[in-house]
């Protein structure tokens, strides 16, 4: 058996030639899922540094299974990675853009990296005869695929979209941490397209993947996104609120969310009381569609409160500490947990950059540690103590506070936290088992 049969999946669909733009958390991810679906992948990205590490079979992210499964995909020859567009385009039949759509300083999304890529993408396809389909998998607020990239990809080919390109929008719904497993497992494929001939190829794509395929127009497709990322950041705010007043009758909320998520209409995720949501997705998706949303008039009362209640719960835990801390002045404090999630090294928009600043404005001195984020964390906080495992990181500080659960914090037992001056612990994440540490408190729980 040749390696590039044994790195196939069983039910592989009828191998396509693909190429995805933008290879970051999703771009990775949809390549080395779809190689592991037999087809084969050409990433194409601006960061030549990336482009040598994959081409090498090293993963530029921390993910889970994500080092294997690159060099099983480079090994076998149904992943490269290229600076090269043009040549991207030419030797694949679809092609995903998954560059990023931050937020721009007024909130809304900043959709400049998505139409760089359909003016580079629509030039590469000048040249090149027959049929080829360009997928929005990067997250866009409603309108943007057929008022932005379709046009740029009609100008740069000198084409019209139907007869020379099919245009599809397929949002990615996969978590970080959990990326590639989620990629390859989806809950639901959402395919907007102008067209069934451009749908059809991309449900093809994904022929083999046994989820549920939601076939929409575009728009709808887009809006999806935006509308499951808002809910599930609403009932990470909802939690929190209901938390902060759990906090104050002395109840665990995690107690009341269990009994809340047995119901069968709602469900128990995403009901984790704690320090607030971060990451790429959330904050900048919620912000983006509610000012899409006061572009066309219309007020998002419960959108604009999702964003408060987080933002406050970074305040509530610094304010928890200072009050029993008695002033953090000339303090040192551990801070456990970077990533904005477990099983991440990604730190963009997570609680711990504003708590650490809001800790350094306090006159405290931090210690960090985080099994994988330190790195991606110097650049906001380069003159913090970095430490390579927990107990440098305790030692003598004279308060704890826990940001991200990962499970190496459920390890932790009162002989870890004995290093520290004053054992004052705040998780802003419950992680700790209270039968191995006896005394610490959360932000939410008692
Ligand atoms: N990260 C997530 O969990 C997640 C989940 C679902 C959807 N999304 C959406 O997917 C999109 C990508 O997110 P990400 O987290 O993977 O971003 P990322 O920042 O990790 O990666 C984006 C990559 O695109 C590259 N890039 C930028 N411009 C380019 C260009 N013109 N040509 C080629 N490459 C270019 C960058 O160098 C980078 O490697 C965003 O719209 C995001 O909202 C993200």
């Amino acid at each position: 058996m040749k390696a590039s049969e044994a790195s196939r999946s069983p039910g592989t669909p009828a191998e396509k030639k693909i190429s995805i733009v933008g290879t970051g958390y999703v771009g990775l991810s949809t390549g080395v899922g779809f190689a592991r679906k037999g087809h084969t992948v050409i990433c194409v990205d601006i960061d030549e540094k990336k482009i040598e590490k994959i081409n090498r079979g090293e993963p530029p992210i921390y993910e889970p299974g994500m080092a294997d499964g690159l060099k099983e995909a480079v090994a076998a020859g149904r992943l490269s990675a290229t600076a090269d567009l043009k040549t991207a385009i030419m030797d694949s039949d679809v092609t995903f853009i998954s560059v990023p759509t931050p937020q721009s300083e007024y909130g809304s999304a900043d959709l400049s990296y998505i139409r760089k890529a359909a003016e580079d993408i629509g030039s590469a396809l000048r040249g090149k005869d027959g049929y080829h389909v360009v997928v929005v998998k990067s997250t866009v607020v409603p309108g943007t695929t057929e008022d932005i990239v379709l046009p740029e990809l009609e100008k740069g080919s000198g084409r019209k979209a139907g007869d020379g390109f099919g245009l599809c929008m397929n949002p990615e719904f996969l978590r970080e941490g959990r990326a590639l497993e989620d990629f390859l497992k989806p809950d639901r494929i959402v395919i907007g397209s102008m067209d069934s001939r451009a749908g059809d190829a991309v449900e093809g794509v994904y022929s083999g993947f046994g989820a549920p395929v939601l076939r929409t127009a575009i728009k709808t497709a887009e809006m999806i996104k935006y509308a499951s990322n808002a809910l599930l950041a609403t009932k990470i705010s909802f939690s929190n609120e209901i938390g902060n007043v759990c906090k104050e009758l002395g109840i665990d909320v995690y107690d009341v969310m269990k009994g809340v998520g047995m119901d069968a209409r709602l469900s128990p995720s995403f009901l984790q009381a704690g320090s607030g949501f971060g990451g790429s997705c959330f904050p900048k998706d919620v912000a983006a569609i509610a000012a899409k949303a006061r572009e066309l008039g219309q007020e998002t009362k419960i959108l604009n409160a999702v964003l408060d209640v987080n933002k406050g719960q970074r305040q509530k835990l610094v304010g928890l500490l200072e009050k029993r801390a008695d002033g953090l002045a000339g303090k040192k404090i551990a801070v456990l947990g970077l990533a904005f999630k477990p099983d991440s090294d990604d730190v963009r928009e997570a609680p711990s950059i504003d708590i650490i600043g809001m800790l350094a404005e306090r006159g405290a001195r931090v210690s960090a540690y985080d099994p994988q984020a330190m790195h991606a964390m110097k650049s906001f906080h380069p003159g913090i103590e970095y430490c390579d495992k927990p107990a440098d990181c305790l030692k003598a500080a004279d308060a704890c506070l826990i940001l991200t659960d990962w499970s190496e914090f459920k390890e932790l037992s009162d002989k870890d936290f004995d290093a520290m001056n004053t054992k004052l612990i705040i998780e802003g994440r419950k992680v700790l088992n209270p039968e191995s540490v006896k005394c610490f408190e959360g932000i939410c729980w008692p």
